[in-house]
């Protein structure tokens, strides 16, 4: 298919039937599963840790995109490899050595991605682009789920478009995306779209993606 892939966050799924409802978003169409992990530290959120990815890894054998709100990251990194990560998001400014980080991730054999903040300029990317395959532009300031979508980030994904040329890097958009702001995201370079709230508050699940590539 063309158009966005879409990454489902697991944020807004029923955690009392979180299998089922991994299952579920599996077979509506998901391309990869997204798992937003909080500290109450670096975000003002708690939400779970690597015995739940652990937990859930049997439940679909698509890309587990796992995006850690974590600091420090790097006693972590191994715990979540061996819980099932496909791939490894750390934050620009949850990390004092960046470039360290995405090579201990490599060393565990996972996909290394950065999450940049909304007020993080992409510029905090610039010397680890050979280092990964994905940059995840923050729309909303992390911590929960469905807040509303940040114009603003728009001309950072545009800019880290051209920086990454003809990279095989992902640009990846994750706060506030709906079948309105979905476009605008892709029209400016995304081509990866999470969405919480998006999906699992608007079943049937199938319908809710198809809405999001557009
Ligand atoms: C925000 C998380 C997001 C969040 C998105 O802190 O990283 O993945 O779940 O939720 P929606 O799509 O509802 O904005
Ligand atoms: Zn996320």
């Amino acid at each position: 298919t063309t158009g966005p892939l879409i990454a489902p966050s697991i944020l807004s799924a029923d955690f009392a039937r979180l299998g089922e409802e991994v299952r579920a978003v599996d077979e509506a169409g998901a391309d990869w599963i997204h798992l937003d992990v909080m500290d109450g530290h670096f975000v003002p959120n708690i939400t779970f840790g690597p015995e739940l990815v652990r937990a859930i890894r049997p439940c679909s054998a698509k890309c587990f995109d796992t995006h850690l709100m974590i600091a420090p990251a790097d006693p972590y990194l191994e715990a979540f490899a061996k819980a099932g990560a496909d791939r490894i998001i750390v934050h620009a400014e949850a990390t004092t050595h960046l470039d360290r980080t995405l090579q201990a991730i490599a060393a565990l054999g996972r996909r290394a991605g950065v999450s940049l903040n909304p007020a993080t300029p992409e510029s905090a990317v610039a010397y680890v682009l050979d280092r990964i395959d994905l940059v995840l532009v923050m729309t909303v300031n992390p911590g929960f789920g469905g807040q509303a979508f940040l114009p603003g980030q728009l001309e950072k994904i545009r800019r880290l478009r051209a920086m990454i040329g003809d990279r095989a890097i992902r640009i990846e958009v994750d706060g506030g995306i709906t079948p309105e702001t979905a476009p605008l995201a892709v029209e400016a370079g995304a081509s990866v779209l999470v969405a919480g709230s998006a999906v699992f508050a608007r079943p049937p699940y199938d319908r809710a993606i198809a809405a999001l590539r557009g």
